[in-house]
């Protein structure tokens, strides 16, 4: 990607960190985050335009707080500091970083002492501000200037004109902070004199020649679940080696109305992709016969799928030895980048159970990760640019091991009928509401609770549905959305009359955490 002007991130453990990198993207500059040991050397490597100190939760003085190598100050390029980072300017260049006893936190008001400075062009001056931090600077280092001040820090602004060095105490890049963007976007093109080059449409070319380098005349195999990440990479390397791609696709008994279909229709009969469907539902739901234990189904599931992936390798190879050589998976940038973070990426955890990516190790097969520089919200862009329907591009999470994690207790075909039907009725009420593509999911899930109805004459024994509708930013947090009552009585009342076997509806009012979004 070295067309790319790149702006280097340099990690020191903030939960904002992925945040900066994306709002760099959305000025189209590319953006890299590197952990906080990288050398300069190794940062000079990269040829970055420009370089960003993230926040962090630690004290510059803390034992164990992370340093930069300081040689990164010496590269010639402009460096911007946020939150901890400029402590760690001010620490290394010169300057003072005390423990503050009124810990500021929340909204405030930036007074920008000089227009002059680059870093505010075009804003005025006073700036709504958020703050996160106990230390701040206290004397600024030789050659600095102090250009925006907030009621608790003389120094929440400073700069470094000649050596392009900039600090911020508050946090641009987060939505309370309304006009961060205009700050970053004087930094990366101003400053740093970065060109917008950083576009889906571009990235769909430099991948497809990158995929056709990295595999050549071999053939590729494809896990495809109908999720975003594994639509949009088999469109993306179906676009860049055709035939060489085979995707295959398990129906594992456990997905929801129409959607083996869907995934059929969209990839084989509109793409016209190499696919295999295998209805492997009588494997999947034998063995999981009478399991009840939520983290049991799970294992089974992730298991079961792995035979019955490889299976499919074997029977696509005729016997022989397989001619796959590649397998395919839709890896995104925070998974790549949570490898690397101080203490883990939280929003990982998500993906640390998910399943279609464990394949057996003796496949022997190279890995192919077209996605591994995007975002989730790219990704979406780069699907809908290659033609894929808003119904996978737009797509709500949908959890590996399926309906069996919102079946609680026994799951058998009868109970998968009645979720699937009662689910159907969430989803298309959202959407006909106008509130399926706002929210981060909204599912039915099927209780092992029996109660007492009455229906025209006659008295009733059947399940209650839990009706689940979330809000979510990365699924680490969530909360249940305020949806109008109206909608709710819709989908209660439908569910109630059209599903046979089910007699109470309730809505899940409870936030993650402590609850979790899926309820086993
Ligand atoms: P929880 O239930 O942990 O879910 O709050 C957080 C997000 O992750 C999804 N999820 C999964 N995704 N395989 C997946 O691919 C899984 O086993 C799995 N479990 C939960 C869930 O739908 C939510 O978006």
């Amino acid at each position: 990607m070295s067309v790319h002007s790149r702006i280097v991130i340099i990690d020191f453990g903030s939960q904002y960190t992925q945040v900066i990198a994306r709002r760099i993207r959305e000025c189209q500059v590319y953006s890299q985050i590197v952990p906080y040991h990288t050398s300069a050397k190794a940062i000079a490597k990269l040829n970055p335009s420009g370089i960003i100190l993230s926040g962090g939760p630690s004290s510059v003085y803390g034992k164990k707080a992370p340093h930069p190598d300081t040689a990164i100050f010496k590269l010639g390029v402009p460096v911007l500091g946020i939150c901890y980072g400029v402590q760690l300017m001010a620490h290394f260049l010169g300057g003072k970083v005390e423990h503050s006893e009124r810990r500021e936190y929340g909204p405030g008001q930036l007074h920008v002492k000089d227009e002059s400075c680059a870093l505010f062009a075009g804003l005025g001056k006073s700036i709504d501000i958020w703050n996160s931090h106990g230390d701040k600077v206290t004397k600024m280092p030789k050659g600095f200037r102090a250009v925006g001040t907030s009621d608790n820090a003389p120094y929440a602004a400073i700069e470094e004109p000649k050596k392009r060095f900039y600090g911020l105490q508050f946090h641009p890049e987060v939505v309370h902070t309304p006009r961060g963007r205009e700050i970053i976007e004087n930094f990366v093109h101003d400053i740093c004199g970065c060109g917008s080059d950083w576009t889906m449409g571009s990235f769909i070319e430099e991948t497809c020649r990158a995929i056709r380098e990295q595999v050549g005349e071999d053939h590729v195999i494809l896990g495809l679940s109908g999720g975003v990440d594994s639509s949009v990479a088999a469109a993306l390397l179906h676009k860049a080696i055709g035939d060489q791609l085979t995707c295959v696709f398990v129906n594992n008994g456990l997905l929801r109305e129409n959607e083996a279909e869907t995934v059929q229709r969209v990839f084989r009969d509109h793409f016209h992709i190499k696919l295999k469907y295998v209805d492997a539902t009588a494997r999947f739901l034998g063995k999981l016969r009478k399991v009840t234990d939520p983290e049991r189904k799970r294992k089974i599931i992730g298991n079961e799928f792995i035979r019955v992936f490889d299976d499919a390798v074997v029977s696509l190879s005729r016997g022989k030895k397989s001619k796959f050589k590649w397998l395919a998976q839709g890896t995104l940038y925070p998974d790549v980048i949570e490898s690397v973070a101080i203490g883990g990426n939280p929003a990982a955890l998500i993906k640390s159970h998910h399943n279609v990516g464990g394949l057996p190790k003796k496949m022997k097969l190279k890995l192919v990760e077209p996605l591994r520089e995007l975002f989730k919200d790219e990704v979406r862009e780069v699907g809908a640019q290659l033609g894929l329907p808003k119904e996978i591009v737009q797509r709500q999470p949908f959890p590996g091991p399926g309906l069996a994690v919102r079946i609680l207790g026994d799951i058998t075909r009868e109970r998968l009928r009645v979720l699937r039907e009662a689910d159907t009725i969430v989803v298309s009420e959202m959407k006909a509401a106008d509130w399926y593509y706002k929210v981060w999911q909204s599912f039915a899930v099927l209780l092992p609770v029996r109660s007492v109805g009455v229906m025209g004459d006659e008295r009733t024994y059947e399940d209650t549905c839990a009706v689940r509708i979330v809000e979510s930013q990365d699924g680490m947090t969530a909360d249940w959305v305020r949806v109008p009552y109206d909608l709710l009585a819709r989908i209660s009342s439908r569910i109630i009359n059209e599903v046979k076997g089910i007699n109470r509806v309730c809505y899940d009012i409870s936030s993650k955490p402590p609850a979790t979004i899926e309820w086993e």
